[in-house]
């Protein structure tokens, strides 16, 4: 059993980039808790994945957007597996539009997944994270939240906001051993961007110095480094994961 094992805390981990954290986490040898939205079936697929690797994993339905659903997901967490000690803010959603057509709903569900979301898991761990000390945070930005794009005020918004949200609180809990980073990953093979045109597609990875888009294992690695001891003396720091995207 993983009896010193470290808990590793993952929102939005039943597909894409978060499935590839939460696995990766597993065979770094943490113990994985993961929430999502609403796919029980993938989810579970994802939790026996994790079991087959010899790791503990609990999961659940949470909304990222609701404070009390969050506060009782981490209980839960506690109770199940122990102390969490690395949290990966994952959970995102898109609602696309040129700002001319967006209506505030849209607005709205943006920034309640991606940037109160992050706030609620932080807020609900931070003075437990400062009491036990070396804990560390890793939350899931966007090249978007960097350089902008047309058509996703909501989204550049809410993941600028989360750049800014890693840089203040890496200041400030710095002195408790805590280390805040963020990974702001570009395009990446996901179920978020196989439902774009083909055409959009080969533009946008015309534009990758690399000539492909990422995989979810290439986030999924820098997130594991950044949970890991090997990231000691790394915090505050937007870690780029795009192929060369903006150069
Ligand atoms: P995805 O759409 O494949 O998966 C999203 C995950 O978040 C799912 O597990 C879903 O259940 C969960 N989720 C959504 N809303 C939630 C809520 N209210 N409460 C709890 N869980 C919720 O997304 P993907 O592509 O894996 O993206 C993951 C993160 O990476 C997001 O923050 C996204 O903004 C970011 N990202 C993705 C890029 C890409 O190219 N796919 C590029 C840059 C950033």
């Amino acid at each position: 059993m993983q009896e010193n094992a470290r808990v590793a805390v993952v929102t939005g981990g039943s597909r894409g980039i978060g499935r590839a954290i939460a696995i990766q986490l597993a065979r770094d040898g943490h113990r994985v808790a993961f929430c999502h939205q609403s796919e029980d079936g993938p989810a579970t697929r994802v939790a026996e994945e994790i079991r087959s690797l010899g790791a503990q994993v609990y999961n659940r339905r949470c909304d990222v957007a609701d404070f009390d659903a969050v506060k009782s997901f981490l209980a839960a967490v506690e109770e199940h597996l122990g102390p969490i000690s690395v949290l990966v803010n994952n959970a995102g959603i898109v609602r696309d539009k040129p700002l001319v057509l967006m209506d505030y709903d849209a607005w709205k569900a943006v920034i309640d997944v991606n940037l109160n979301g992050t706030f609620h898991f932080c807020r609900a761990s931070i003075l437990d994270f400062m009491k036990r000390k070396t804990r560390c945070i890793v939350n899931i930005a966007s090249v978007a939240g960097v350089y902008g794009n047309p058509a996703q005020t909501n989204y550049c918004a809410s993941k600028a906001g989360i750049i800014g949200f890693t840089r203040a609180l890496a200041k400030e809990v710095g002195g408790y051993g805590i280390r805040v980073n963020a990974v702001a990953p570009g395009f990446i093979a996901t179920d978020m961007t196989e439902s774009l045109p083909a055409d959009v597609v080969s533009e946008a990875v015309k534009r990758v110095a690399l000539k492909r888009m990422g995989t979810v294992q290439d986030v999924a690695d820098i997130v594991s480094f950044l949970a890991s001891d090997r990231a000691s003396y790394i915090t505050g720091q937007v870690f780029q994961v795009d192929g060369g995207i903006a150069l």
